[in-house]
């Protein structure tokens, strides 16, 4: 299990280019097309490249291409969940002065590195007076910087939830999990599984993301919304005693890791569990999107719980699209971010990608049994922000998390690790 770093060219060869248009288009590749003062492209640029995470973006731009229908959209994807290539690119880009009309972030620290670099594009306008009374206040601020907004948020997925393979716990007489799970059960079952013969745990290794996401998960189980505010908020270190108890347990779940791990993605992880090849799986559920997407039935191949420990809390990670400040088309990136203000994209959007509106004025009848619970428990739960995706610490602090991570993958040495993220959190 190691980083990805590739060079520049692997990631663009590895980047889902394609243009389209209200009447279809050709393929062109990012930047290239996008000349100054072209009012005919619109350059969006994401890490949706998964099969579901490639529908729900086709929502967004199919929602703006209504208002905007003669406009060339170039679809600047770059594959890697979790964003780390995409966001190595995006860098890139800033740096050289060719930043994407608009991108991907989330609120927050992922956010508020845009903001203060002045590289985004003010959003306020788009905060009409039904948009604002929609969106809880809280998550308006989260994408604030001096009383403007910089980002439209598109929907909220939670991050801590445990997926399972209905079969094969059956099979391996282990019983369905309740919304009191607990660390030590899951630790007894995932043990039951592997005499079964089972692979016990689901894992995306490829992507570093995921083993951090079972950290970070689980970290959660041990300190408690409150003690995760305490940590992220810099009111206690991360080399305390259940950041400590954390790590261990990681350490003892990842004992039951799938031994194939280190060549899967998220979605291919996700997949293996529908199809029975592995069992369980700590990720956010942007996975419900993957299985639904694959034929997967909910309740039937497949059933959730939050992730053991962490019932009550939501980690929210919200999908969240910004404008470029020197954006090549302010016109029609402002247009964008409007569509995704809409009802009717927060809608399709979510519907494909196992999320939630953001807006409280959607209508999610229409939604799935699974997006419905998630609907009440992003209303009623704890809502914390996720580290492993930018929105509680620093990019610097997430970046040395993923190194820490993938090296504690492998040593298993819990001292080691917490001194790493100590450190970390003092530079
Ligand atoms: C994003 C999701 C995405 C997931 C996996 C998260 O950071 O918020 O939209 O599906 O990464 O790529």
């Amino acid at each position: 299990m190691k980083a990805i770093r590739p060079s520049w060219p692997a990631l663009v060869a590895g980047g889902l280019v394609l243009t389209l248009t209200a009447c279809g288009g050709s393929a062109a590749a990012p930047g290239a097309t996008s000349s100054a003062g072209d009012q005919k492209k619109l350059e969006v640029f994401s890490w949706w490249t998964s099969g579901s995470e490639s529908a729900a973006l086709k929502t967004m731009i199919d929602g703006y291409l209504k208002t905007s229908p003669g406009v060339e959209v170039v679809n600047g994807a770059v594959a890697g969940g979790g964003g780390g290539n995409a966001q190595a690119v995006l860098q890139t880009r800033l740096q050289g002065g060719d930043p994407p009309d608009v991108w991907q972030t989330h609120p927050g620290a992922a956010i508020q590195q845009y903001t203060t670099g002045n590289l985004l594009a003010d959003a306020s306008s788009v905060y009409t007076a039904e948009v604002k009374s929609a969106i809880p206040a809280t998550m308006v601020e989260a994408i604030s910087a001096g009383g403007k907004q910089y980002g439209v948020s598109a929907g909220a997925h939670r991050g801590n939830v445990l997926w399972y393979n209905k079969q094969l716990l059956e099979k391996a007489g282990v019983a369905l999990p309740g919304a009191d799970y607990a660390t030590a059960t899951f630790l007894a079952d995932l043990a039951k599984l592997k005499s079964a013969g089972v692979v016990p745990l689901c894992l995306g290794a490829k992507d570093t993301f995921a083993t951090a996401e079972l950290f970070e998960n689980t970290l959660l189980a041990s300190l408690g919304s409150d003690g995760w505010n305490q940590l992220t908020g810099g009111g206690t270190g991360w080399d305390g005693e259940k950041v400590k108890a954390a790590a261990a347990d990681t350490a003892r779940m990842l004992q039951y890791a799938d031994p194939d791990a280190g060549a899967m993605s998220w979605d291919q992880a996700t997949k293996k569990l529908a199809s029975g090849g592995c069992a369980f799986e700590s990720m956010g559920d942007w996975a419900y999107g993957e299985l639904v997407k694959g034929g997967a039935k909910e309740g039937d191949t497949f059933g959730y719980t939050p992730h053991p420990g962490t019932g009550g809390s939501f980690v929210a990670v919200v999908d969240t699209m910004v404008m470029a400040a020197s954006a090549k088309n302010p016109a029609e990136a402002k247009k964008f971010l409007e569509a995704v203000a809409s009802k009717d994209v927060q809608l399709a959007f979510n519907r494909e990608k196992g999320s939630v509106p953001l807006r409280t004025d959607v209508d999610v009848t229409s939604l799935s049994p699974y997006q419905q619970q998630s609907a009440k428990s992003f209303a009623g739960d704890a809502i914390v922000q996720s580290v492993v995706h930018g929105e509680a610490m620093t990019p610097q602090f997430t970046q040395a998390m993923f190194d820490a991570v993938t090296q504690f993958a492998q040593s298993k040495n819990v001292d080691a690790f917490v001194q790493a993220l100590a450190n970390a959190a003092q530079s």
